[in-house]
């Protein structure tokens, strides 16, 4: 179908019917996973790659490659850069053709944050494209923080989104990136709070390890797009495992193929837990 911008897949945030899963991808053999899985579920698709993940995949390569694919795809495919922290990054993503940018100020100060993430929407606007900003905070599974450092406020959130006119917010609701240590404590009623003062999309970030209530129980309360990153990268190392361990011969595209599987199912997988299907 097309290449479409991000604001084209997120569902208002009254329609708490289904969410968007945001996809990380780190090479062609995710990117065609994703694509597969989109198109068989006649469901749209956001393709992300973070800037931290830039050095194994440099965007000047990948991201042509996650453009094709979005061109060619028969379903609508967004572009989105995941957790830009540098000018220099953002600007290739725009000058490239990403669709979407996420500018990650969430370690500055909420007015330096506010007044950074207003830049770069400028720069997002010359190039007709969209931005997600963030306000609190959405570590690492493996950090420690207090509530108040990880909670976004709802005075911080109608704030950043008046101040900064952002497209989608990701906000701090106890989630974290990565493998959690233990069960996180989601904060709905903090969601709910936010949810009934702005009408921002928001988005949760780090989907891995969080259970099917845990995701109902944010969708229906206002979050329209999630990210998942970890688990299809873990999917895809188990399916390359696999192929090593029962044939023993495998080579180059046994391996290859088994990327582009372990991606396509744990997609799939999530697509039809946040209710895609179908919605293109
Ligand atoms: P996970 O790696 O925990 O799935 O988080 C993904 C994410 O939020 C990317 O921004």
């Amino acid at each position: 179908m097309t290449l479409v911008k991000m604001s084209k897949l997120l569902s208002p945030i009254r329609d708490n019917s289904y969410a968007i899963g945001a996809f990380n991808v780190s090479n062609m053999e995710m990117t065609l996973g994703a694509v597969k899985a989109a198109e068989e579920l006649q469901a749209p698709l956001l393709l992300q790659i973070a800037e931290s993940r830039l050095a194994y995949s440099p965007l000047s390569v990948l991201g042509p490659l996650m453009l094709a694919a979005a061109r060619q795809a028969s379903v609508p495919v967004a572009v989105h850069l995941d957790h830009g922290t540098t000018q220099g990054t953002i600007e290739l993503a725009l000058k490239l053709g990403f669709t979407s940018v996420m500018f990650d100020g969430s370690k500055y100060p909420l007015k330096q944050n506010i007044a950074m993430t207003r830049r770069i929407k400028e720069l997002c606007n010359s190039y007709g494209a969209e931005i997600e900003g963030e306000v609190g905070c959405i570590g690492g599974a493996k950090e420690t923080y207090s509530e108040d450092e990880l909670l976004t406020t709802v005075e911080g959130a109608e704030q950043f989104i008046e101040e900064t006119g952002v497209d989608a917010l990701a906000i701090g609701i106890g989630t974290a990136h990565g493998h959690y240590k233990q069960r996180p404590k989601l904060h709905i009623g903090r969601l709910k709070e936010i949810a009934s003062v702005v009408e921002c999309p928001l988005v949760l970030h780090g989907g891995t390890g969080l259970t099917r209530e845990n995701f109902w129980d944010c969708i229906h309360h206002g979050i329209r797009k999630i990210n998942i990153a970890t688990a299809s990268y873990d999917s895809v190392a188990a399916y390359i495992r696999n192929t090593a361990a029962v044939k023993p011969d495998a080579g180059y595209f046994d391996f290859s193929a088994a990327a582009v599987e372990g991606a396509y199912k744990n997609i799939k997988k999530y697509m039809l837990l946040f209710g895609m299907e179908g919605k293109v």
